[in-house]
C-alpha cells in the first residue's frame, strides 16, 4: 500500500473463525502496535457478553454498539483493529473502515471456518441452526463485499505466522 496510508490503522475484516482476533493480536505485536478487538469493546462498553446482548437485546442492537464502537476505535491512536464478522457489511462502518484504515479481508475456505468455529462455539449467529450451513450462507452474502478490502489474505490452510508475514510484506 501506498506510503501515504502508513499512519493509517490496519482493520482485519472477515468471517467468523478466519483468524481476526488471534492473528490481529500477533500482527500488533510484530508492528509493535497497540491491538484492539470490536467485540471485546462491545463487551466491556455493554459490561455484558456478546451473546447476552444478543439474547437480551437483538442483533440491531447489537449492531447499533458495534458501530459506535468501530467509529470510536478508529478515531484513536494507530492500531491492529479485529472487528466481527458482520462489522464490514454496515455500509456505514464500512465506509469509515475505508476513509481511515486499512482494510484486510482474511479469507479462508468453508471447511477452515467450520472447524475453527466448533471448536469454540459461542457465535449467537450459529446457535440458529447447523453452523455449517449457516456459514456457507454467509459466505455467499458476505464473500462479494469483504473482497472491495483493500487487501486480500488467504489465512485458510496458512500458520498464522506466515500469514502474519504475508501481510507485512504486503503493507
Ligand atoms: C458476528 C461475528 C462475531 C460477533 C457476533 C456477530 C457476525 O465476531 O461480532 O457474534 O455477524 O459475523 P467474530 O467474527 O469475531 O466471531
Amino acid at each position: 500500500v501506498s506510503p501515504a496510508l502508513a499512519d493509517r490503522t490496519i482493520v482485519l475484516v472477515g468471517l467468523m473463525g478466519a483468524g481476526k482476533s488471534s492473528i490481529g493480536r500477533r500482527l500488533a505485536n510484530r508492528l509493535h502496535l497497540p491491538f484492539a478487538d470490536a467485540d471485546v469493546e462491545i463487551e466491556r462498553a455493554a459490561g455484558l457478553s456478546i451473546p447476552d446482548i444478543f439474547e437480551t437485546y437483538g442483533e440491531e442492537h447489537f449492531r447499533d454498539g458495534e458501530r459506535r464502537v468501530i467509529a470510536r476505535l478508529l478515531d484513536g491512536e494507530r492500531k491492529v483493529l479485529a472487528t466481527g464478522g458482520g462489522a464490514y457489511m454496515d455500509p456505514e462502518s464500512r465506509q469509515r473502515i475505508e476513509e481511515r484504515g486499512i482494510s484486510i479481508w482474511l479469507r479462508a475456505s468453508l471447511e477452515v471456518l467450520v472447524g475453527r468455529c466448533l471448536r469454540r462455539n459461542n457465535r449467537p449467529l450459529l446457535q440458529r441452526g447447523d453452523p455449517a450451513t449457516i456459514l456457507g450462507e454467509l459466505m455467499d452474502k458476505r464473500y462479494p463485499v469483504y473482497a472491495e478490502a483493500r487487501l486480500v489474505v488467504d489465512s485458510g490452510d496458512n500458520p498464522h505466522d506466515i500469514v502474519i508475514e504475508d501481510i507485512v510484506t504486503r503493507l
